[in-house]
Formats: C-alpha cells, structure tokens, sequence
C-alpha cells in the first residue's frame, strides 16, 4: 500500500493520501486548499489517479481542498450525510464502505467535536478527524459539537477497536504524527475520565479561543458545490421534473454513475443502466460501454448521480469525448427524490 501523510504548518492539519499500487486509484482525506498543488505533485510522481476527496468534517481552521481538487481532477468529493456543505459527490453514512481500487474503509460516525464528524477505519488503523487527537480530544463547543457525544463516539467505538490500531488524527500541534488506541487509553489526558458528566464537565470547561481562521473557513467550506449552471447554460441539464417525463422513452437511456451501495440505500431509476463514474473515460473512450451504446443506438445518454456534481462532470467529459446526444439531471437523484410526481 503506499500511504502518505502530509502535513500543512500553517493549519497544524494532517493529510492522508492512500493507494493499493503505483499506477493505481488514489482517495485523499483531509485535504488543505494552499497544499492542492502539492498533492497533485505527489499525484502525478507516484502515477496515481486521484478519486476521491474525502472530509472526516466540515473544518472550522483552514479552508477544505475538495472544491479544488474537484475541479482540477474531476475526483469524486466525499462527506458525511449530516454536513452543511452545499454540496458534494457523494456523501456516506455509518456502517458504508469507503472504497478505491485495492482499499476499503469502513465508515464509522463520530459526531461530537461536530455534528458531522467520520472516522475511517483500515485493518490496521483509523482515521480520526478531530474526535480523538493523539493525547487529546476535538474541542466540542463549536458547530454543534457535543461533548455527551464524544464520549459515546470514543468509548463506544473508537476505543474498543483493537488496542494496536495505529491512530492517525486530523491534526497535531506538537509533532506527533501516529498513535495507538491502546496508548490513548493509557496516557491521553482526556480518556481518564469515569464517566460521561465527568468528561463533559471537563470539555465544557476547556474556554478555548476561536480558531483564527473560523470566520473566513466555516463559510468557504460550506460551499463547495460544483457550478452546476455553467453545464445548465450550455443546455445539457434537465431537471428532475422534466427528466421524470422522460422515464420509458425509446430514444433515451437513463445512466446512473452512482456506486452500488447509493443504489440500494436511495434507489434507482427503473430502466437505468449503471455504469460508476470511476470508470467513465474508459466507458466513453472508442469501445467501452457508453461510447458504444450511444454510437450502436443512437439514444440520448441522460446521466445522473447523487446531487448532480459527478453527471455535470460527465456531460463535460462526454461532449469532449464527441458524444453530443447527452445530458445530466440536475441536482441528481437528490432533486428527483424532492420532486412529487
Ligand atoms: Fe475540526
């Protein structure tokens, strides 16, 4: 496996890029807007292909590098279901699967230092965000954190993994770079607590400052949604209204670029061909599946995922591939679900 962590000074923030080869699928967790160009350095040297951009939460100390590397790799973005990002690609829940070539995380919700936050679980190590810091604990009095559930995401998950689980944080301010979960039980200052008003009590008493940047991140992470107008001007979107018309319609094919498990957990379009974004240059290129389809049958490739960010990518990717007959629904299934009829 190559792993990498990457650290922004200016921020104290750990990022983590993981591949299963050279040559391979890349994800990033964590990443820093000013450090965009640095991981795509690394991208490049190591021959990856970088897919995925996930957030463990919405950042209140420095502004996310999602939007940036959305648009400069065309990767998908990841956050959790309960965040106030406008929009993402794709957002996960508790018990999901993270996945790239060769690597599978599991998805374990950790709300407390915010409402939104993930930790993401390898065999032998975890990702930790700001719930469990190496000797320390994510502050739980901004963006509706809640000490009484840090408590419950630490003792009743992160700590019962097994005690040589490597504990990889979000962020560290003292050099630290890599713990254990048997060595937090044992010296982190915040876990030697008996109970769950003892360690609300001692957050609620921490009276922190505000991060430095909290007033310019919290609303620049918020947004980070793809300009799904500028695809709109061009005349390649549909709305979800308009698109459900078109469900049954011979010169129409519905295509979902959607993983398997958003399939089953928000349902499909019936008749929808599923062909995920992840393979899509392949699926479009002289012989694969979506270039062969529109060329054999002359039909309209109509895409469609989550929220609209990947289909708006793809209609882009398919004009420039000389598919001309494709358009994407707007705001994807999300708007579909929202729209009665
Ligand atoms: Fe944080």
């Amino acid at each position: 496996m190559l792993f990498r962590q990457l650290f922004d000074q200016v921020s104290g923030t750990y990022s983590y890029l993981l591949a299963s080869r050279r040559g391979g699928e890349a994800l990033i967790i964590d990443p820093v807007i000013e450090k965009v160009d640095r991981y795509l350095q690394l991208v490049r040297e190591l021959d990856l292909k970088l897919v995925k951009a996930v957030d463990t939460h919405l950042h209140a100390d420095h502004i996310t590098g999602l939007g940036a590397l959305r648009d400069r790799t065309h990767c998908i973005t990841v956050m959790g279901e309960q965040s106030q990002v406008d929009v993402v690609s794709m957002r996960i829940a508790e018990g999901d699967r993270l996945t790239i070539e060769g690597i599978s995380l599991d998805v374990l919700y950790t709300p407390g230092h915010t409402d939104d936050s993930y930790s993401f679980r390898m065999a032998d190590r975890v990702f930790t965000g700001d719930t469990l810091l190496i000797r320390g604990t994510g502050r739980t009095d901004l963006q509706n954190g809640d000490p009484r559930q840090q408590y419950d995401s630490l003792f009743n998950k992160l700590l019962k993994l097994p005690d040589e689980t490597m504990v990889f944080p979000a962020h560290d301010y003292k050099g630290d770079t890599v713990s254990t979960i048997g060595e937090e039980k044992q010296f982190n200052p915040r876990l030697q607590v008996k109970s769950v008003e003892e360690y609300a009590a001692l957050m609620n008493g921490l009276n922190l400052s505000n991060p430095k940047m909290m007033d310019v991140a919290v609303p620049a992470n918020m947004r980070q949604g793809l300009a799904q107008e500028q695809v709109a001007a061009r005349g390649w979107a549909v709305s979800a209204a308009d698109a459900k018309a078109l469900v049954g319609r011979s010169d129409i094919v519905f295509v979902d670029l959607r993983e398997r498990t958003e399939r089953e957990r928000h349902g499909s379009i019936p008749g929808a061909v599923h062909a995920p974004y992840p393979a899509l240059q392949e699926n479009l290129a002289p012989g694969g599946v979506l270039h062969e389809l529109s060329a054999a049958t002359g039909k309209q490739l109509l895409f469609y995922c989550a929220f609209g960010e990947r289909s708006a990518m793809a209609v882009q990717a398919a004009q420039d591939a000389g598919l001309a007959a494709t358009r994407h629904i707007h705001g994807g299934m999300d708007a579909w679900k929202k729209c009665a009829g």
